[in-house]
């Protein structure tokens, strides 16, 4: 669309950053506005096509972040966009709610074909943390009981019941209470498991089969399959959320699918849409939806007003129809593969980093305490200031650097985990790999400039 449509609409891209960012500080939130000031990323971005993205000033910046995993089939898609486009111009009817949406069903089928096994019925939703929300309601109304597990370090969004089965304390505190009848257990422990098992009570564990924030931790290969066997026999289900996980991001559709898992209610969004529309998608078998949905008088026990609009259902179908014509998933696994043996060879070299893991393009780095003697004091005393700060001793001169955006895993975890679309090649992860081992020979550099960076933030109590 063009300034002359949209009435100037979009001319404020064309506005400095001073003045784009001082209005969204004004009118918005002041307090992320001067956290992107301070980390030096108070750009004003323009155009994007694939893993990259372009500023007002027609400089070049590389996503290995992904909108938060939700571009899989990489930014403003041709095909996503064209099927949106198709949508507006035929001025169709979305939303009637009065009428079974012929789209709906179409996007209900194919994830019923792509999911695993007897995964047939679909709830749409219009977030990751509604998704959960819903996984949850269901879980109890199936089996009657009314405790949720959840693990460690899980995450599944900032809504109530969300946020009550998710275990970070940045989120939560100051929050409380929360939604009874939630029970942290280790992650990765049966044994916890089977303990909270034998109460009785138990409707659910929700889990991710790789857990994100939690710093790209995968389980032990036995974990999940043991894990839904002793649900069944305790009449308690699993939901796995694959919020982030989903939609090839560890090199297959699902990563259910690394363990041939097949869950009771799988919770689905970020990828779906191709990024352009929120969306989000509860898959379940026919027989637990016919415990919630139970009979006529129930048949919208649980709704939502935008949960089957016509755009989220287009781009829902186009995003799977270039994911299946373009063999993304396939491209995602092996692109992965590649990135992350690139980046184990980088990590025998550099003391601090500990271990680069992950499936397909879910890849987490972690760092540790290092040996030698000067960098140990400069890890202690960062870590003793601010257990927090030290991915961001990445994460910013890596864009600042190098324009690639980012992000560390969860809170106070040395984790800097990388979700970039899945369709990169060789040009990005040569171009990342190279910008990121000059970031690991600055950082193993004390003193040294990233290490004066901590100290800029530490000063500015900046926390992330
Ligand atoms: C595993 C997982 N579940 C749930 C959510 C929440 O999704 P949303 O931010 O769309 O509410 C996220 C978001 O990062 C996630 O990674």
């Amino acid at each position: 669309m063009t300034a002359s449509t949209t009435g100037g609409l979009f001319d404020v891209f064309e506005e400095r950053p001073s003045q784009v960012y001082g209005r969204y500080g004004d009118y918005v939130n002041h307090r992320f506005e001067r956290v992107i000031e301070l980390i030096g990323f108070d750009k004003v971005f323009t155009r994007a096509e694939g893993a990259w993205i372009w500023d007002q000033d027609g400089n070049k910046y590389l996503d290995f972040l992904g909108g938060y995993s939700v571009f899989n089939v990489g930014r403003n898609h041709p095909r996503v966009k064209q099927a949106l486009i198709d949508w507006l111009q035929r001025d169709g009817a979305s939303m009637v709610q009065m009428e079974c949406s012929p789209l709906a069903g179409m996007l209900g089928e194919k994830l019923a074909q792509l999911t695993p096994g007897e995964l047939n019925t679909t709830f749409f939703t219009n977030s990751g943390s509604e998704t959960a929300e819903v996984g949850l309601k269901m879980a109890r109304k199936a089996t009657g009981k009314p405790r949720i597990l959840y693990t460690d370090l899980g995450f599944h969004g900032l809504t109530y019941g969300a946020i009550s089965v998710s275990d970070d304390e940045m989120w939560r505190k100051g929050f409380e209470p929360f939604v009874p009848g939630a029970t942290k257990i280790p992650w990765d422990d049966l044994g916890a498991l089977e303990r909270e098992l034998a109460k009785g009570d138990v409707a659910a564990l929700i889990t991710e089969p790789i857990q994100g924030e939690g710093g790209v931790r995968i389980p032990s290969d036995d974990y999940l399959p043991e894990a839904l066997r002793m649900l069944h026999r305790a009449g308690a289900l699993l939901i796995v959320d694959e919020i982030q996980t989903g939609f090839g991001r560890t090199g297959r559709w699902w990563a259910s699918n690394h363990w041939d898992l097949e869950p009771d209610i799988m919770l689905l969004s970020k990828g779906l849409s191709g990024g352009y529309v929120p969306v989000g998608a509860v898959v379940t078998h026919r027989r637990i939806f016919d415990k919630v949905f139970e009979d006529l008088a129930h048949a919208v026990v649980h709704t939502t007003t935008f949960g089957m609009n016509a755009m989220a259902m287009t781009a829902g179908l186009a995003t799977i129809e270039v994911m299946e014509g373009g063999g993304v998933v396939e491209h995602c696994a092996s692109v992965g593969a590649e990135l992350t043996s690139r980046l184990q060879a980088l990590a025998s070299r550099f003391e601090m980093v500990k271990e680069v893991r992950g499936k397909g393009l879910m890849i987490g780095i972690e760092f540790g305490e290092p040996k030698s003697l000067t960098l140990k004091a400069g890890w202690k005393l960062l870590h003793r200031a601010n257990a927090g700060l030290f991915g961001q001793m990445l994460a910013i001169p890596l864009m600042r650097d190098h324009g690639i955006l980012t992000q560390v895993a969860g809170h106070n975890m040395d984790v800097h985990k990388l979700a970039p679309p899945l369709v990169i090649g060789p040009e990005e992860i040569d171009y990342f790999v190279n910008a990121y081992e000059q970031t690991l020979v600055d950082l193993h550099k004390f003193p040294g400039p990233l290490w004066d960076l901590g100290t800029t933030l530490l000063k500015n109590r900046m926390s992330w």
